[in-house]
């Protein structure tokens, strides 16, 4: 077997952006050819000898986890430097960091705070850069998003996912990823809290192509009507913590419960990137409910990011 059927070579993951339909697709079959070698313990060192730098500005279980497991799983190996770590922490250029961890590793991933920040990084790195979130995006998260909807329902095209809460990071990338797969994605935010109108239109954009509708809203149940993934984040995000007590109030007609769930689909799914909040954006018997994924979910960052590092990493 070839290490999976898509190349990325040269390419960096920025954002959903940056791929094709056909790409993300192929990651997400790949994704699942790599889940199952795993499940039956067969050997994949598809990136035997390399490694991978992960930076850190902020914190994370999932992303730092799955990463760091999946080199391993490849043959390979990574290397975490949180935010104390580095001398970038001490005024080194990003151009600078950028041109350095070039010389020594296969490719870096980065958790920040600014988008623009990774885009430099990036422009400045001669291997590849994966975005594992910043302010604006979080596209690995939606790679095991829309491999864990394809997963449940067979195919992508033409559903409809409803996100329910803040417009942020996760917003962004969710209608990018779906605009291009041909999944229609509704947006309930509350006023002042809605998504970059720059990112909506881009999304706008690419759903003319894949025949997705991507539509923003300010009433939850006009987002869930009809969904077949009712999808939620936490209402203040890394780095707007001072915000949090106008947050709670701002989103308190927000939250996914089973009243909500009730408007969409009968066989709706619920996803949550996670971390949670129970009682605040989504109520616990919907999280840990029947039509809860979310551990699946949670799971799916391990094998879409394999199939991602592979596409990009490997000879
Ligand atoms: N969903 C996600 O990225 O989780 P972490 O912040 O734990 O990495
Ligand atoms: N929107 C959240 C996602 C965490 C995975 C944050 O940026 O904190």
């Amino acid at each position: 077997m070839t290490a999976t059927s898509v190349s990325l070579k040269g390419k960096h993951l920025l954002t959903l952006a940056d791929l094709t339909k056909d790409e993300i697709m192929q990651i997400i079959l790949d994704a699942i050819k790599l889940k199952e070698l795993q499940k039956k313990g067969e050997t994949h060192h598809y990136l035997k000898g390399k490694t991978l730098a992960m930076i850190f500005e902020k914190l994370s279980t999932r992303t730092r986890v799955s990463f760091e497991t999946g080199m391993f799983q490849l043959g390979g190996h990574a290397l975490f430097l949180g935010k104390d770590d580095l001398q970038m922490g001490r005024g080194e250029t990003v151009e600078d960091t950028a041109k350095v961890l070039s010389r020594f590793v296969d490719g870096i991933m980065i958790r920040a705070y600014s988008h623009e920040s990774v885009v430099q990084l990036a422009n400045n790195s001669d291997v590849p850069v994966i975005n594992g979130l910043t302010d604006d995006y979080h596209p690995c998260q939606v790679l095991a998003d829309l491999m864990t909807l394809y997963e449940a329902k067979g195919n992508l095209e033409g559903k409809k996912l409803a996100y329910v809460g803040d417009g942020n990071n996760m917003a962004h990338s969710l209608m990018i990823g779906c605009a291009k797969l041909g999944v229609s994605c509704s947006i309930a935010a509350p006023k002042g809290y809605e998504p970059k109108q720059a990112i909506v239109e881009r999304a706008q954009e690419f759903a003319k192509e894949s025949g997705a509708v991507i539509e923003v809203t300010n009433d939850p149940k006009v987002a869930a009507n009809g969904a077949d993934a009712v999808y939620t984040d936490v209402w203040t995000s890394m780095g707007w913590e001072a915000e949090q007590e106008e947050r709670l109030k701002a989103f308190a007609d927000f939250q996914v419960n089973s009243e909500l769930m009730a408007e969409a689909d009968s066989e709706a799914v619920f996803l949550h990137c996670l971390p949670a909040h129970r009682g605040e954006e989504v109520s616990a018997e919907v999280i840990d409910g029947p039509q809860s994924l979310v551990f699946d979910e949670a799971e799916n960052r391990l094998h879409a990011q394999k199939a991602l590092m592979v596409a990009l990493m490997a000879d």
